[in-house]
């Protein structure tokens, strides 16, 4: 069970829902992801784009709908963090900071109602997912 309560799930919900409306929003955060930690961008090199850019904004559904508390929802979290576990894509957990930095800069740049707690909302409602990817690396 979450927290749910405390977060800001309406709020980033609406924000996704006007990011989303932006085709340039997924490239724009991958654009931000290679900046910030360019030690991702090869691996991406062989990624259809195109595929990718639904299945991450599908991921960060599922993210929001884990911090609301959604529990059909972990089973999903649990699979994204197999995929990224050091295994399998072995993406570290040193990582994801960069990951939700680069998701805030690219909501800053889609969303025309940003502000810096929209920003700290965003870090608040993926967090949560994001700890349960990075516990099962
Ligand atoms: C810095 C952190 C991360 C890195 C470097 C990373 C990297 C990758 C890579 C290399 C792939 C495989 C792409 C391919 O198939 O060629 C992938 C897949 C994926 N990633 Fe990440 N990832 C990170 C964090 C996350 C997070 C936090 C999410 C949460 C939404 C996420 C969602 C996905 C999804 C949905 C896929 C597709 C999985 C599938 O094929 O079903 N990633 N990621």
């Amino acid at each position: 069970m979450n927290d749910s309560n405390s977060l800001p799930i309406e709020t980033v919900r609406t924000s996704f829902t006007r990011c989303c409306a932006k085709d340039d929003f997924i490239d724009t955060f991958y654009h931000q992801l290679a900046f910030a930690a360019p030690q991702t961008g090869p691996m991406f090199a062989n990624t259809d784009m195109e595929k990718q850019d639904a299945l991450v904004r599908s991921g960060i559904e599922h993210l929001i709908e884990f911090a609301a508390g959604q529990d059909g929802v972990i089973g999903r979290i649990r699979e994204l963090g197999v995929i990224h576990d050091r295994q399998n894509l072995d993406i570290p957990p040193e990582l994801y900071p960069f990951w939700i930095d680069a998701m805030v800069l690219a909501v800053r740049e889609c969303d025309d109602q940003f502000d810096e707690d929209l920003g700290k909302a965003w870090r608040a409602v993926l967090q949560p997912g994001i700890d349960l990817m990075t516990l099962i690396y």
